[in-house]
């Protein structure tokens, strides 16, 4: 099967082409831009959108000219969650492909897909697993139990797990985004210089202890370092290490409740956050000790891209999931 996907959900414009033979997945090409948001120290929606009209024609017109379209079988496009305007870009396109080709077209969600998304490289990963999904715009514990069933377990309860990378490096003048400048420069670091605690929460009516949070860390971060007169380069390095080690215990605290309790034994992590090596390498030492597996997307395929939208799409054609060109855009996940 040939499946022509599109991401445009926020600031990777992305288009691939994927040959899926006996379950098998094969990238055929990958293009993909990221565009540079660096001045405003995050996505602005409008300019993303201009970029993903720039970009996603482009790669189409690119594709066309190196491969028969002629023998796509399926068009896939992110249709939710996400920035709106950049949403209905890559679904116009692939709902004008799919058209104009007379093939069937899916809407993929996102978070499903990067959820898929160690499935890709690893075909001994199979349902039921549990995924920590952690990027810049979501953080979520999810069983997935089959391609079309899905239980979330726990989420956060206000900022994203790449997000509090993204605010601490952006206060300490990294750029954006700043997870993989926070992970070269705690390279150099030390994690004990400053000990950040976890956070502790209560149940309530509306939320579960179980739940992530990180505005709170994000405070004590940005007062930690507001308090730093004359900010060193080895601050600098220091704040980085410290900030990926307090991610690395919670990831491992909410990973290992599941780990001591489910009979679940394949774990994933996922998402842009999941390319960091230091809580990779954490997690990997904690599966250890739980005698549990755990499987992580290559780098590319952690942060957003169009091959995992492929194979969602994919999963879902397989699982029944009828292909509908009347599918609309959505911000949210559910
Ligand atoms: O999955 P992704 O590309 O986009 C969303 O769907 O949000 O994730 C982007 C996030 C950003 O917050 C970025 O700073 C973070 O992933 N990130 C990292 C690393 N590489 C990207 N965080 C920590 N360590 C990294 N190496
Ligand atoms: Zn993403």
């Amino acid at each position: 099967m040939l499946i022509l996907s599109i991401e445009s959900s926020c600031d990777e414009s992305a288009v691939a082409l994927l040959e899926i033979i006996d379950n098998i997945p094969k990238t055929v090409t990958h293009l993909i831009a990221t565009h540079d948001h660096s001045a405003y120290g995050g996505v602005v929606p409008e300019s993303a959108s201009r970029q993903h009209f720039y970009f996603i024609p482009k790669m189409i017109e690119k594709l066309n000219k190196e491969f028969d379209l002629k023998k796509i079988d399926l068009v896939c496009s992110t249709n939710q969650p996400g920035l709106i305007g950049g949403l209905m870009v890559g679904t116009c396109a692939g709902k004008a492909l799919a058209l104009a080709l007379d093939k069937p077209f899916m809407g993929v969600n996102h978070i499903k897909a990067h959820a898929f998304s160690a499935m890709i490289e690893n075909p001994t990963l199979q349902f039921p697993y549990i995924c920590l999904l952690v990027s810049g715009g979501h953080t979520l514990l999810i069983e997935l139990q089959s391609a079309t069933e899905l239980k979330i377990l726990a989420s956060t309860r206000d900022d994203a797990m790449g997000e509090l990378f993204d605010k601490v490096a952006n206060h300490l003048g990294l750029g954006f985004p700043g997870g993989k400048t926070v992970e070269q420069y705690a390279l150099k670091g030390n994690p004990s210089k400053h000990i950040f605690k976890l956070p502790k929460l209560k149940n309530d009516l509306h939320y579960s202890s179980d739940d992530f949070s990180f505005s709170g860390l994000k405070t004590s971060f940005i007062r930690c370092i507001d308090k730093m007169e004359n900010i060193t380069l080895q601050d600098k390095y220091d704040i980085c290490a410290s900030l990926q080690d307090v991610v690395s215990r919670i990831c491992i605290k909410k990973l290992s409740k599941y780990m001591e309790t489910s009979p679940i034994t394949q774990y994933t992590i996922v998402g842009g956050v999941a390319a960091n090596q230091y809580i990779r390498k954490y997690c990997i030492e904690l599966t250890q000790t739980y005698n549990k597996e755990i499987f992580f997307p290559s780098i590319g395929l952690c942060t957003d891209n169009a091959v995992m939208i492929g194979w969602t799409g994919y999963l879902n054609f397989i699982n029944g999931v009828q292909p509908n060109l009347e599918v609309e855009v959505k911000s949210t996940f559910g």
